[in-house]
């Protein structure tokens, strides 16, 4: 029996890094691509993981106790309380690039729960709820502090205005009343989350006053925009996204690259555009109408995008 489970990319529209710190913000999942995780029996027995991408292949046991596959393992098997898993051949692989604020260590972790979920009979694991909340407990290894949208969006697959705070997370639906069309242009260089996120944690430590008035700008934006969204305003969406990108840059976490594309979609009649994730490079965003969505597309790639995914969110 080979079963076989995958999850969406995401994309934050409004919000990121605020997001740590209370504020609201909302990201959407990016169908188009996916984590897949594939588990099947092991015929020599023990916990084997392969991801034919990365040219990983190792037993579980081998594993440092942070590599995102095994840690993932670990914590299905815990949740499940089956301290030792029978024989398996786990298998992953991702079009989701790594490292560019698309979700794709959320995606995965969340593709192999429900591929083990199902593979080891666990129904209750499989809940999108269980699913968020165990890519939750891995992220947490690579991230340090990571708010829980990115799990949140992964497991859920759908469009969440998402409000970290105790004990629980607030997530909430809402109407999309025009459909949305974005592109997502992809600077192409790496950036690992946990260190932009350390890096504001040092400014706003430093400069509390002056951060915090960031976050709530950034706050502010995303709770208009959810406004915007759900009355079909999309020249307001954009303009808030355009808003956004401001903040994001004073809080010195856009980049040369993110800028010139933002830049570069803007000048092509964009409706707005801004950095999306972590920043520091990975990827950018960008609010078309179906009109100039080719000659944004098309800008883009000329300005340097080297892949441009699109996306729409419909009503
Ligand atoms: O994983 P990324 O690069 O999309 O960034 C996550 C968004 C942050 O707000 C920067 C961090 C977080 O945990 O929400």
């Amino acid at each position: 029996m080979r079963i076989e489970a995958t999850a969406p990319g995401k994309v934050i529209l409004f919000g990121e890094h605020a997001v740590v710190y209370g504020r609201p913000a909302i990201a959407v999942p990016l169908t188009q691509v996916r984590a897949a995780a594939a588990v099947e029996p092991n015929p020599e027995g023990g916990i084997r993981l392969v991801a034919p991408d990365l040219a990983v292949d190792i037993q579980l046991e081998e594993a440092p106790y942070d590599d995102p596959l095994a840690a993932t393992v670990r914590q299905v098997a815990r949740a499940a309380g089956m301290p030792k898993l029978p024989g398996l051949i786990l298998t992953v692989s991702s079009q989701i690039p790594i490292a560019s604020g698309l979700g794709s260590g959320a995606a995965i972790s969340a593709a192999i729960i429900r591929a083990l979920a199902a593979y080891l009979a666990q129904p209750e694991l499989s809940t999108d709820e269980q699913v968020s909340a165990l890519t939750y407990e891995v992220e947490k290894i690579h991230h340090g502090t990571p708010s829980g949208i990115d799990n949140t969006v992964v497991a859920f697959e759908r469009p969440v205005y998402f409000v970290r705070r105790q004990p629980r997370n607030l997530v909430e639906a809402f109407r999309v009343a025009s459909p949305l069309r974005l592109l997502v242009g992809d600077t192409g260089v790496a950036s690992a989350t946990k260190l932009v996120v350390d890096d504001v944690r040092r400014q706003w430590l430093a400069e509390r006053r002056v951060f915090e008035a960031l976050f709530d700008r950034c706050g502010s934006i995303a709770e208009s925009a959810r406004d915007a969204i759900e009355r079909g305003d999309v020249a307001e969406v954009g303009k808030l996204m355009s808003a956004n990108h401001r903040v994001l840059q004073e809080m010195t976490v856009s980049s040369p690259e993110l800028d010139r594309l933002v830049a570069v979609a803007v000048d092509a009649g964009a409706l707005g555009a801004k950095m999306s994730g972590a920043g520091r490079g990975g990827n950018m965003v960008a609010l078309v109408s179906a009109e100039e969505e080719e000659a944004v597309r098309t800008a883009l790639a000329q300005g340097g995008a080297r892949t441009i995914l699109t996306t729409c969110l419909s009503a």
